[in-house]
């Protein structure tokens, strides 16, 4: 059956570094083709309050702000189809937030993974108090991400597998809260996860992430570029020997621009035993050309911090009166509407 309204498709982007690659592959080139579907309304948002759980230098954490922006629309992200906008901006996630804390067994955040791996880190490296170091913000994250999704009536919330359980999280919560009043106040969320979903190497062959200070920035200047592809690590076959793509860094990473045409006459060049000098000089044309226009585009953009700024008031403006009706909603539900 045709539904009327259309689902909420939302998801947050954290603002702690430039891009890379492996987020345009794994999650902005996928959030930019679900904000095409007319079955759906999607809301995406920089969330630079999670952001300061861990990065406490202002000028990087507005830095990040804009250039994360600023990538996400030289790569697609068109603001009069998404409403996007910065969490700062909406108070009413911050009020929800701490409804929903009074809600939240102290348990359920115990067992959030990034709390998790914080005090499993501290036992490893023989801290005697495995909290060090975690402050209430990074604990309490997952309720913060909830009020984010709640808030806006997400259906679809389209995330990293390592994000999943802190949108699983956000629908305990919002069951909770539906069943303690006896009311449908909150859409159940459920994460998007493509399965399918590349892991892209990065240089040294493992997960391109910068916590590994092995990636290759989306829009690093040509010189840049050219020096990275040439750090990507390969293995020690001659040039005439045959090689496996599937095996090799280089090829993964050519295979996420190239056409289908492409890619196959890189496999038969593989199979006739490509130099790797060689395999990489036609890496980094590929990125070159592909990623000239995105990258001109982004470098006008993040210039314009005032054009920015416009963007994210009409966000603020479209995403302030749904949240303006939950928050409604929520007040009445629990005994604070006046
Ligand atoms: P990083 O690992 O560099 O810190 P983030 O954790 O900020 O990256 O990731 C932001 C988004 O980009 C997430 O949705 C994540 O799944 C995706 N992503 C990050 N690295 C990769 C990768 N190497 N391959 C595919 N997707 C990735
Ligand atoms: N926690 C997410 C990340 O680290 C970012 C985020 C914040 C988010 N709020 C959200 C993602 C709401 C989806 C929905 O990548």
């Amino acid at each position: 059956m045709l539904s009327l309204t259309p689902e909420i498709v939302l998801t947050g982007i954290k603002p702690t570094g430039t891009p890379h690659l492996g987020n345009w592959v794994g999650a902005i080139r996928p959030a930019v083709a679900l904000s095409h579907d007319p079955r759906r309304r999607a809301l995406y948002f920089i969330a630079d309050y999670h952001a300061l759980t861990g990065l406490k230098n202002a000028e990087e954490l507005k830095t990040y702000t804009y250039s994360v922006a600023a990538a996400w629309i030289a790569l697609g992200l068109d603001p009069e189809r998404v409403i996007f906008y910065r969490q700062s901006d909406i108070p009413e996630v911050f009020e929800l937030a701490w409804v929903l804390a009074c809600f939240t067994p102290k348990g359920l955040m115990n067992r959030a993974h990034a709390y998790k791996a914080a005090i499993q880190k501290n036992q490893e490296a023989g801290e005697s108090d495995l909290d060090a170091g975690v402050n209430m913000g990074l604990y309490t994250y997952p309720i913060l991400m909830a009020a984010d999704i709640l808030l806006m009536n997400a259906r679809a919330v389209p995330v990293g597998s390592d994000q999943q359980q802190h949108v699983e999280i956000a629908r305990d919560i919002a069951q909770y809260v539906n069943r303690q009043y006896r009311a449908e106040i909150f859409t159940l969320p459920e994460a998007l996860i493509d399965e399918q979903g590349a892991v892209i190497p990065g240089l040294d062959g493992r997960k391109m992430s910068k916590s590994y200070r092995n990636t290759i920035p989306i829009f690093a200047p040509p010189e840049e570029l050219r020096k990275l592809v040439f750090r990507i690590a390969t293995d020690s076959s001659r040039p005439g020997e045959p090689k496996d793509p599937e095996a090799s860094t280089i090829f993964q990473l050519y295979r996420l621009l190239a056409t289908p045409e492409e890619t196959a006459a890189f496999r038969r060049a593989y199979e006739a035993g490509i130099a790797w000098k060689d395999a990489k000089e036609a890496l980094y044309a590929l990125l070159e050309e592909r990623l000239r226009d995105p990258r001109a585009r982004y470098q006008e953009l993040v210039q314009n911090r005032a054009a920015l700024d416009r963007i994210f008031e009409a966000g603020a403006t479209a995403a302030r009166e749904i949240a303006g009706d939950t928050l409604k909603r929520v007040r009445q539900a629990v005994g604070i509407a006046r």
